[in-house]
């Protein structure tokens, strides 16, 4: 098959498209023929070898978590799946198998879902990593629920997009922070309070907005852009760090002063394993118009470079998905 391979770990330029031989779905693994893969910060990380207290890299390797397309073959024991489905996964990438910037990609059943009609490929690519982290951080790690102030650090970006509009429809009052030319997509996507961080001060703002205090504050960005995080949670409240890999701060210092205010701290972490049910729950979502989707901009996986120096540059709006075959 064709896949977009790196032999060694590095900048944009080792992000090379060759020929690799097509993986055989496993037990409980399904073969998807990849239509669309999605493009997340965590694949340039990964390009330039971040990713290796995870995982060993060994070479010819696959980047790439997120895919969407067609099954094309059952692995043993598969059941609930048939060839020709519609389906959209994070791939066994977390897991430590190849990734998702291929013609095929492996992916067991347990973080694969049906894609609902009435939603393309590449909006399907664009979904699992983004919206996962997201929907896990505020509802499985931060308990978010309706009338609570919530606050969204970074509600422009892939993540932040699905987050700001997961906690509104689960009836939260929402800020989010972005930069100016984000403020009314922002708003468009339900946040109540838009701060524009290149313009005002986030703790003025939120004092106004939540004299209390946040009762939910999530970091998407990193803590060298909010290092006054701890402040703006109220004790008793919920305060989730996305890691990020290069900004994420002094992590046990960080629980420690948390614990000290009575601020429950988590660094949230994307979950595959088992992710399959809210995959479906974040579809279902989309089909029936409670959530829209970002902006989505298509990149053909030969280009995949300039798709890492889009992503790289911290300031994309939306997503951004490679597009593999037509299918
Ligand atoms: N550990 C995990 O499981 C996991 C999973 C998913 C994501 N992540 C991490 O989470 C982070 C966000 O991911 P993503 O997919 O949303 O990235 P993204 O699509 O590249 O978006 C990044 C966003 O950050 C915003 N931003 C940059 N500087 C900012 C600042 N000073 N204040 C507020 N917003 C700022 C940008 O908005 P403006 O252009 O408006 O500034 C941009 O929209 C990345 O570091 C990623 O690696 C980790």
């Amino acid at each position: 098959m064709h896949a977009i391979i790196i032999n060694e770990t590095g900048g944009p330029e080792v992000l090379r498209y060759g020929e690799i031989e097509t993986p055989e779905p496993g037990p409980g693994e399904l073969r998807v023929r990849v239509a669309y893969a999605g493009v997340n910060p965590a694949d340039w990380k990964n390009r330039q070898g971040m990713l290796a207290m995870y995982r060993p890299y060994v070479f010819p390797y696959i980047i790439g978590f997120d895919a969407a397309g067609v099954v094309d073959k059952l692995g043993e024991g598969v059941t609930g799946f048939a060839v020709g489905d519609r389906v959209f996964t994070p791939t066994n990438h977390g897991q430590g198998g190849q990734g998702s910037y291929a013609e095929y990609a492996l992916a067991a059943t347990d973080r694969v879902a049906h894609i609902p009609d009435g939603l393309g490929f590449a909006e399907a690519a664009a979904l699992p990593v983004a919206a996962l982290t997201a929907w896990q951080g505020l509802f499985d790690r931060g308990g978010v629920k309706a009338g609570q102030r919530v606050m969204i650090h970074g509600g422009s970006g892939g993540l932040g997009s699905f987050a700001v509009q997961f906690a509104r429809w689960a009836g939260a009052h929402v800020a989010a922070t972005c930069s100016t030319p984000n403020v009314d997509y922002v708003r468009g996507l339900g946040a109540e309070r838009v701060i524009d961080y290149r313009k005002e001060d986030i703790a003025d703002a939120l004092a106004a907005w939540a004299p209390g205090g946040l009762d939910y504050l999530m970091d998407a960005v990193g803590v060298s852009t909010l290092p006054n995080g701890l402040d703006l949670v109220r004790a008793g409240g919920t305060y989730v760090s996305i890691p990020t890999l290069n900004d994420d701060g002094d992590i046990p210092a960080s629980m420690a002063a948390s614990a000290a205010k009575g601020v429950t701290r988590e660094f949230s972490v994307m979950t595959d394993v088992g992710s399959a049910a809210t995959l479906a729950q974040i579809a279902r979502l989309l089909a029936e118009g409670h959530v829209k989707l970002p902006p989505i901009k298509e990149y053909a996986l030969r280009d995949a470079a300039e798709a890492h120096r889009q992503i790289e540059c911290g300031h994309t709006r939306g997503k951004l998905v490679l597009k593999v075959a037509d299918l």
